[in-house]
């Protein structure tokens, strides 16, 4: 296929960005989407030039490093991680345009690539939990409801690539907040910090320079691991018992 790109360079936080173009003449259909970018850097530094910067790590859709708003959609066209995306879903002659993520609580560090370590302080500013250290305790020593168990696993499920912000209008990083804090507050094990947890994590979120939520929904849209809307309610209702 041959694809025409438009890409974001930006030489830095401060710098002023802009669009570059180039075609890749010969790309594969079955070729993902990071792959062809590293055949741009390839050709791009075969002509001497400046490769663009892009952030990528696992390349298996469960590290969240790889995010990229692609014609505008936060991952592209489908519902998946960027690296997960594949050329297939392009036609040729195509142009493609790719941004870093937008977001004042992101700044643009290089080209594609920003800093998503907002999202590290919230949850850190979560703190631990009170569990006692030593030998592993059974498995069944605590128990745990079945569906308490599978919520707390699709609220795990969250990899932090920060989707939900850069769909989000406001900029808001409700939905991952969220599913820090109900993978914890659900489970018996997350009890004793549970409501200090929400108020230091929202307290941190706001801090960082993320915007409200006013329920639009389009974060749970773009989420490549399907976070529900429904834990920002979970959240809020924890927020609530909280204060
Ligand atoms: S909630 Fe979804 S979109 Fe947001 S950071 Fe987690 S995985 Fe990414
Ligand atoms: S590179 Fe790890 S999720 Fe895409």
């Amino acid at each position: 296929m041959k694809i025409n790109l438009e890409y974001w360079r930006q030489a830095g936080p401060k710098a002023e960005g802009h669009f570059e173009t180039h075609t890749i003449q010969n790309v594969a259909d079955d070729a993902s989407f990071l792959e062809m970018l590293d055949q741009l850097n390839e050709e791009l530094f075969a002509e001497g030039k400046e490769p663009v910067a892009f952030d990528s790590d696992c390349r298996e859709g469960i590290c969240g490093q790889c995010g990229l708003v692609i014609n505008g959609d936060p991952h592209g066209p489908l519902v998946t991680t960027t690296c997960q995306l594949h050329m297939r879903t392009f036609k040729d002659g195509d142009t493609i345009t790719i941004e870093p993520w937008r977001s004042t609580a992101f700044p643009v560090l290089r080209d594609l690539v920003v800093d998503r370590t907002a999202l590290d302080r919230i949850v850190q500013a979560g703190g631990y939990i009170s569990v006692n250290t030593g030998a592993a305790p059974d498995a069944h020593a605590v128990p745990v409801r079945k569906e308490h168990a599978d919520k707390s696993f699709e609220a795990a499920a969250c990899i932090g690539c920060g989707a939900c912000v850069a769909a989000c209008p406001n900029g808001s990083a409700m939905l991952f907040t969220s599913a820090k804090v109900v993978h914890l507050g659900i489970l018996p094990q997350g009890q004793p910090e549970r409501k200090e947890r929400v108020v230091n994590m929202l307290s941190q979120h706001d801090a960082e320079g993320f915007g409200g939520c006013t329920n639009t929904g389009a974060c749970a849209s773009a989420c490549p691991k399907q976070v529900p809307l429904e834990f920002i309610s979970m959240l809020n209702r924890d927020l609530i018992r909280a204060l």
